[in-house]
C-alpha cells in the first residue's frame, strides 16, 4: 500500500467513526425539532412545495396580522397539487375543520415557522442566548456568536448592527467569565483562545460596502469596527469578519487588512475562506502570507465550502458573467480539502479552523494535520448551531476543539440566514442531506472527491469574447452581458478609458449627407453636464436646407437599400454589433461626459445598443419568411414586409446610444433610409453610432446625419412631403405636436406618415405588504436616483 493510499484508508476510517459515533444521536431525520424535521422531508419529495413552502417563511415575518398569513398560505399553497399531510399542517385548510379556523390556522403557521427558525437561531437577544451558549460549553462546545442582519440600506441600520455587536460583544464577555475552565477549548499550541468570539457580516456595517463605492463603504465600516475591535482587544476577545457574496468578498479582506495594520498585537482576527469560490485558494495564500508578516496574532482562518452557492450562480447566469464558484459540487470538496492541507501545512502562520458538516471533509483535515504531527488542539473544527447534531455529538466525544457558529437576534434580521440554512438541508448536493434525510451508504459519502488538484483553478476567468454573429447561423439572442465592474479589470478598463475620452474632448460632429461632411454656418456646443465649461462636442447645425439635401439624398439611395437582401441587411447589424463590441469602453466613457451618465449606467447603455442589433438583426431574418396568410383554394397567396421609404429618427439625450439605436435600426434592417437628428445635448454619441453603422456596412446615403436644434430641423423634416415616418423619442408636447404635423397631407406627398411616438412619463412602483425591502428599496433608489431621476423608466 502506498502511502498516499494508506492516508486515504486514515481518512474513510475516521469520517465513519465520526459519522458513526453520531449514531445515538440519529433517530429523527435531521435530528431537528419533530415538525421540522418532518416538513423538510416533505419538502424534499415535492420540489414545488418546497419552493412555496421557503417562499412562506421567507414573508411570514412581514405578514402583519393572522389574516395575512392566511392569505398569504392561500395564495403560496393554492396551486400545489400536493396535499400536506395533515400531521405537518402548516395551517392550510385548519380553516374549513375548526370553529375561528382563521385564527387557529394563523397560529399553527406561525408556531411551525418560528420552530424552525429556533433550529438555527440560538436566541432573539444576546442575553437570551447566553444560557444556550453556556450550555454548549458545558457539553464541549465553544461558540462564535453571529447577531442577525446583512447588507443594511440605510445608514441608521447600519448604526444599529455596529452598537448591537458591541452590546453582544459586552453580553458574551460578562457572560462566559463565569463558564467552568475547558482547558481544551481555550488555548491552543499558539496561546490562549477567547471566551468570546463574535462573527461580524460586514455588509451590515455600511450601506456602501460594495465594489463601486469602496473607498467609502471602507472607511464607514471601518469607523463603525474600530471601536468594537479595541473594546475586543482590551477584552481578549475575537473578532471575526464572515466572509458573504461575491461583490463584498475582496473589500472584506481589504477591511480585514486595514484591522490588522491598525491591531497588529489582538485582539484575535479571524476571517473565511470559501472553497467553491475559484480564487480561494489565491486568497487562502495571500492572508496565510498577510498573517505571517503583518500580525503578532496568528489570523484565525475559517474554511467553508460556501453558503450563498445558489445566490453566486443566479447572479452569474443572469448577467451572463462566469461564476465565480465551482459548477461540480466534487471540485468544492476537492479544493476544501486542497485548501485544508494549505492551512494545516502553514498553521502557526494562522490558526486553522475547519467548518463543515461532512464527515469526509472533515476527517480529510483531522486525519492531514496528524499525519504532519499538528498537534490536536492546532486546528478547530467548527459546525453551525442546529446543523447535522449527530456530528456535533462525535466529535465532542472524540474530544476535538469544536466551535459552533450560533446566531442570536430576531427573525426579521434573520431571515436571509434562516433560508440559508433551509436551502442548505435540502440541497440535491447537501451532505447533510445524503446522510440524514436519505441515509446514504457510508461508502458513498467517505469517498474521495474524484478531482485532480491540477484541474483546479486558482483565479475567475473572464468572460471570453464573443465571437460575432452568423447570420446563416445566429445563436438564440441573449443580451450583451453588463461589464463586470465588481471585478478590479474590468473596473480599470472603464476608468482608463474615461482617461482617454477626457483628453479628447472637444471634438467635431459635422453634418454627414451621402457620407459627406456638410459645412453649417452655425455650431451646436454639447458640454459636459457636470461641467458646464468643458465642451464635449462641436457639431454641425443642420438647418431646413441641409434636411431637405439630406431627404433628396436619402430617397436616391433607397432603392438600392431596399432591395438589399433581408440576410445580408441583418449582416450588416451584426457586424455593426461587433464593431461596437470592440470599443464599448470608449463609447461609455463618451457618456460619461456628453450626458453625465455613471459609469455603469452609461455602460448598460452600450449594453443595450448591442442588445438592439443583435435582436433586430434576427427579428430580420424571421421577418425575411414573411407572413402567414390564407389560401382559398385556387388561390396561391403570399405575405411579405416591405420598407415604407425614408424615415426620420429624433431621439433624445438620456440614453444617448441606446435610443436612437433602436430606432435608427428598426427602420434601416427593414429596408428604409434614415435621417438621425439626435439631440441637442449628445451629438457626440450619436456621432459614433452613425460612424459605425457606416463602416459596418450602411451605404451613406441610407443614413444621414442631420445635428440641429429640434424646432429648426427637425420641425422641417417632420412635415416634410418625401419622408414617410417619424420615429420619436421625447417629451409628450413635442411628441403630440410631431403627431398633429405628421397628420397633415401635403402637396407631394404620396403617403399617410405614419408616427411612432415614445414619450415622457414615469412609472409606478408598487410594493406589496410583504415585499422584501432590502431588495426593494436599493432597487428603487437606484431606479430613480442612480441616473439623477433621468430615466423614463425611473
Ligand atoms: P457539504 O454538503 O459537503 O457541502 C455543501 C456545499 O457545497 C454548499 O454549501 C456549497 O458551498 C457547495 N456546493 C453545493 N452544490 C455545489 C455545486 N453544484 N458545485 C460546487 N459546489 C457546490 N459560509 C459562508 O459563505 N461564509 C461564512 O462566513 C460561513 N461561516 C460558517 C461558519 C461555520 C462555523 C460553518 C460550519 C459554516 C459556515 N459557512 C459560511 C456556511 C458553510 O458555507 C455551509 O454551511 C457549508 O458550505 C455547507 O457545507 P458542508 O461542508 O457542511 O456540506
Ligand atoms: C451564513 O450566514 C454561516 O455565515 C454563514 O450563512
Amino acid at each position: 500500500m502506498t502511502t498516499s493510499q494508506a492516508f486515504e484508508v486514515e481518512v474513510q476510517a475516521l469520517a465513519r467513526r465520526i459519522a458513526e459515533g453520531g449514531r445515538r444521536e440519529q433517530a429523527r431525520v435531521y435530528r431537528m425539532s419533530w415538525w421540522t424535521d418532518r416538513m423538510l422531508e416533505w419538502a424534499m419529495r415535492h420540489p414545488e412545495f418546497k419552493t412555496q413552502l421557503f417562499r412562506f417563511v421567507d414573508v411570514f415575518p412581514a405578514c402583519r396580522d393572522d389574516e395575512d398569513v392566511l392569505r398569504h398560505l392561500e395564495e403560496y399553497f393554492e396551486d400545489t397539487s400536493i396535499d400536506v399531510p395533515k400531521a405537518l399542517d402548516l395551517g392550510i385548510d385548519v380553516a374549513e375543520h375548526v370553529p375561528f379556523g382563521a385564527h387557529i390556522s394563523a397560529s399553527v403557521a406561525r408556531r411551525n415557522v418560528l420552530r424552525m427558525a429556533r433550529q438555527f437561531i440560538a436566541g432573539a437577544s444576546p442575553s437570551a442566548a447566553l444560557p444556550k451558549l453556556a450550555r454548549l460549553w458545558r457539553h464541549g462546545e465553544a461558540s462564535t456568536v453571529d447577531l442577525l442582519g446583512e447588507k443594511t440600506v440605510i445608514t441608521a441600520e447600519a448604526e444599529r448592527y455596529a452598537a448591537r455587536v458591541e452590546e453582544l460583544l459586552d453580553v458574551f464577555v460578562t457572560g462566559s467569565s463565569s463558564w467552568p475552565e475547558r482547558p481544551h477549548l481555550e488555548s491552543d499550541p499558539w496561546g490562549r483562545l477567547s471566551r468570546a468570539n463574535v462573527s461580524v457580516k460586514p455588509t451590515a456595517l455600511s450601506p456602501l460596502f460594495g465594489p463601486l463605492t469602496a473607498r467609502d463603504g471602507m472607511d464607514e465600516a471601518l469607523a463603525r469596527l474600530r471601536p468594537i475591535v479595541a473594546r475586543a482587544r482590551a477584552e481578549g476577545a475575537t473578532i471575526h469578519l464572515d466572509t458573504e457574496y461575491d461583490e463584498a468578498k475582496d473589500l472584506t479582506f481589504e477591511l480585514l487588512r486595514a484591522l490588522g495594520a491598525e491591531f497588529p498585537d489582538g485582539p484575535q482576527l479571524g476571517c473565511v475562506v470559501q472553497a467553491y469560490r475559484l480564487d480561494s485558494y489565491t486568497d487562502l495564500r495571500d492572508l496565510v502570507a498577510w498573517s505571517r508578516d503583518s500580525l503578532r496574532v496568528p489570523l484565525q482562518v475559517r474554511l467553508v465550502k460556501g453558503a450563498y452557492w445558489d445566490q453566486e450562480t443566479i447572479v452569474a447566469r443572469s448577467e451572463g458573467w462566469p461564476s465565480p464558484v465551482f459548477e461540480h459540487k466534487a471540485e468544492t470538496d476537492a479544493n476544501f480539502e486542497r485548501c485544508s492541507r494549505y492551512l494545516v501545512d502553514h498553521a502557526g502562520d494562522v490558526r486553522p479552523a475547519i467548518a463543515s458538516h461532512n464527515v469526509r471533509s472533515l476527517a480529510y483535515a483531522i486525519a492531514y494535520a496528524g499525519a504532519h504531527g499538528l498537534d490536536e488542539r492546532g486546528i478547530e473544527l467548527q459546525l453551525l448551531h442546529g446543523m447535522a447534531e449527530p456530528v456535533h455529538a462525535a466529535l465532542i466525544d472524540m474530544s476535538r476543539r469544536v466551535r459552533v457558529y450560533a446566531p442570536v437576534g430576531e427573525l426579521v434580521p434573520g431571515m436571509a440566514y434562516l433560508v440559508r440554512r433551509l436551502l442548505e438541508n435540502t440541497s440535491n448536493e447537501s451532505f447533510v442531506r445524503h446522510r440524514f434525510a436519505e441515509g446514504r451508504t457510508l461508502d458513498e459519502l467517505v469517498a474521495p472527491p474524484g478531482v485532480d488538484d491540477d484541474s483546479l483553478p486558482d483565479a475567475i476567468p473572464e468572460a471570453p469574447p464573443r465571437s460575432p454573429t452568423d447570420p446563416a447561423a445566429p445563436s438564440p439572442f441573449t443580451n450583451e452581458p453588463r461589464a463586470e465592474l465588481r471585478r478590479p479589470g474590468p473596473r480599470e478598463r472603464m476608468r482608463a478609458a474615461v482617461d482617454r475620452a477626457a483628453s479628447a474632448l472637444g471634438f467635431e460632429a459635422p453634418v454627414l449627407i451621402d457620407g459627406r461632411e456638410v459645412a453649417t454656418g452655425d455650431q451646436l456646443v454639447s458640454v459636459d453636464p457636470g461641467r458646464i465649461d468643458t465642451v464635449v462636442c462641436r457639431s454641425g447645425r443642420a438647418g431646413p436646407a441641409e434636411a431637405d439635401r439630406a431627404v433628396d439624398a436619402a430617397l436616391a439611395a433607397w432603392p438600392t437599400w431596399r432591395d438589399v437582401t433581408w440576410r445580408d441587411r441583418a449582416a450588416v447589424l451584426f457586424r455593426a454589433a461587433a464593431h461596437m463590441r470592440g470599443r464599448r469602453a470608449d463609447l461609455a466613457a463618451l457618456e460619461v461626459f456628453e450626458a453625465g451618465k455613471p459609469i455603469p449606467e452609461a455602460d448598460a447603455d452600450v449594453c443595450e445598443a448591442i442588445d438592439f442589433w443583435e435582436y433586430y438583426g434576427r427579428e430580420a431574418l424571421r421577418m425575411s419568411a414573411g407572413g402567414e396568410v390564407y389560401e382559398a383554394p385556387g388561390e396561391a397567396n403570399s405575405y411579405r414586409y416591405e420598407p415604407r421609404g425614408v424615415g426620420v429618427v429624433i431621439s433624445p439625450w438620456n440614453f444617448p446610444l441606446a435610443i436612437p439605436t433602436g430606432m435608427v435600426t428598426a427602420a434601416l434592417v427593414t429596408g428604409n433610409a434614415v435621417l438621425l437628428k439626435p439631440a441637442e445635448q449628445t451629438p457626440g454619441v450619436a456621432l459614433r453610432l452613425v460612424q459605425i453603422l457606416h463602416e459596418a456596412g450602411v451605404p451613406p446615403g441610407a443614413l444621414a446625419f442631420v445635428p440641429g436644434v429640434g424646432e429648426e430641423v427637425g420641425a422641417h423634416l417632420v412635415a416634410h412631403p418625401q419622408v414617410s415616418f417619424v420615429a420619436f423619442t421625447g417629451s409628450k408636447a413635442v411628441g403630440l405636436e410631431i403627431v398633429r404635423e405628421a397628420a397633415v397631407h401635403r402637396e407631394g406627398q404620396h403617403h399617410v406618415k405614419r408616427v411612432i411616438a415614445e414619450m415622457g412619463g414615469k412609472n409606478a412602483v408598487i410594493v406589496d405588504s410583504d415585499a422584501d425591502l432590502d431588495v426593494a428599496v436599493p432597487a428603487i433608489t437606484s431606479s430613480a436616483f442612480s441616473y439623477a431621476g433621468q430615466k423614463c423608466s425611473a
